[in-house]
């Protein structure tokens, strides 16, 4: 590949130029090589993040991101293909229990998921609460995980999308996370390097989410989806609220729990709707529903029968975990002090903020502050108290465990200032709508 000069490339975007794709083939090539230092590569994301992308910049970009590493060929599995991804919000359990409905209904999952960036969740550290479970899986085993049981929930392997990989931890340290053509490409080179056939992308809009207002997810969700077109794969989105958290667990081990009474045909009503709804798009998109009526039916039947919670219990031992805190809650992770958070007047919540209570759930510990802290899983905001929900003084807002008292006090003004209670609060619309 012909050298340039990375200087020269970092000031043409700068300078609002274009960068030609031999030349971001090579950026991308030099960076998951090792040979373009973090700096370098930060201030090229930096002027990326102010300047934009072309579209044909954005599709060699991605291309290359994606052919930074293996790309699954799962062509030998009879079962249509499919995956979901969310752009990451608050309290964003929805994959952990659509990912075995939707297995058990048929269609194969190769989930590959990522950890929390910002204030945001990540599935992976949630699946981590999971006493033993393990998330580091090597080709081989994701794909002969997901062609034996349907199923498979991992981490990027280091051989697939390695570029994303980096650099997705490097946004997360320079203030470059929310922009258009680097959430597009982060997301659409990990998913299309799983080889699936179709899939389903939740993108997220308020307060909590990276795109604060509903044009730019809009935006968002278009890319995306041409994206996905150009490469041959079907993309659906929705667009969905993150004004407010999902449900009421904010945390690890707590959204675990919550998810799995999803799976047990329980879970709060907004958690519920959200994943029938993505599950039901997986279920057309792979053809094994006629339409949206026919697959939440089944949904509701892998459910109803167990089938789901087998589903996911069978791949947590294939993965050679133990699936018994599928059953037993107390094998999850907790820890040891407890404070509640209580209305201070009457009244209705008007604001229930997920992007504060999302920075305080990392203060708390439940997502890191620097690329290198560990997650402590135990730690958790129960959301108790959502908009439209009626309060009077001293009704608990939310009730938070936590371990150490200075990590509680820094969480605590952003919880203090995250609800607002009125007169009247109008029931706000989860879903807000779909782009293919
Ligand atoms: N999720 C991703 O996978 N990448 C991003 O850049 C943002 C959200």
């Amino acid at each position: 590949m012909k050298h340039h000069s990375i200087i020269e490339l970092i000031e043409r975007k700068r300078d609002s130029g274009v960068l030609r794709p031999e030349e971001l083939q090579w950026i991308i090539a030099e960076y998951t090589a090792d040979s373009l230092p973090d700096y370098q590569m930060s201030s090229l994301l930096m002027a990326i993040y102010i300047n934009g992308f072309n579209p044909d910049e954005l599709a060699a970009w991605t291309e290359a991101m994606l052919r930074s590493g293996e790309i699954l060929d799962l062509d030998h599995i009879s079962a249509p293909k499919g995956d979901k991804h969310s752009t990451g919000g608050v309290g964003d359990k929805i994959s952990i229990p659509l990912a075995p409905m939707v297995a058990a209904c048929g269609v194969a999952v190769p989930m590959m998921s990522g950890r929390g960036l910002g204030h945001t969740g990540g599935t992976l550290d949630k699946l981590e609460s999971i006493p033993g479970f393990r998330t580091r899986l090597d080709k081989d085993e994701f794909v002969r995980t997901v062609q034996k049981h349907g199923l498979v929930l991992g981490g990027q392997s280091e051989t697939m999308a390695p570029a994303d990989r980096r650099i997705y931890a490097l946004r997360d340290s320079t203030g470059t996370v929310p922009s258009l053509p680097l959430i597009a490409s982060s997301i659409m080179s990990k998913k299309l390097a799983e080889g699936i056939d179709g899939l389903v992308l939740d993108v997220k809009t308020g307060s909590g989410a990276f795109m604060k207002d509903e044009p730019s997810a809009r935006a968002l969700a278009e890319t995306m989806v041409g994206i996905g077109a150009a490469h041959g794969t079907r993309v659906v989105a929705t667009l969905t609220a993150m004004d407010q958290p999902l449900g009421v667990a904010v945390g690890n081990a707590n959204e675990i729990a919550e998810s799995f009474d999803v799976l047990e045909g329980d879970g709060p009503d907004d958690v519920v709707e959200l994943t029938y709804s993505l599950g039901a798009d997986m279920l057309v998109l792979g053809g094994v529903a006629a339409d949206r009526d026919e697959a939440r039916s089944r949904l509701e039947g892998v459910v109803a029968s167990g089938a789901a919670m087998e589903k996911l219990q069978e791949v947590i031992a294939a993965l050679g975990s133990n699936p018994a805190a599928t059953e037993n809650r107390l094998l999850l992770p907790t820890v040891p002090e407890k404070y509640e958070l209580l209305a201070t007047t009457e009244g209705v919540v008007t604001k229930c903020d997920a992007r504060d209570i999302g920075v305080a759930g990392v203060r708390l510990g439940a997502g890191r502050e620097k690329k290198e802290d560990d997650v402590d899983h135990g730690v958790s905001i129960n959301v108790l108290a959502k908009v439209g929900d009626r309060v009077s003084a001293g009704d608990p807002l939310a009730a938070i465990e936590y371990r150490e008292h200075s990590r509680l006090e820094s969480a605590l003004p952003l919880l203090e200032r995250a609800w607002e209670i009125g007169d009247r609060a109008s029931f706000p619309q989860l879903i807000i709508g779909h782009v293919s």
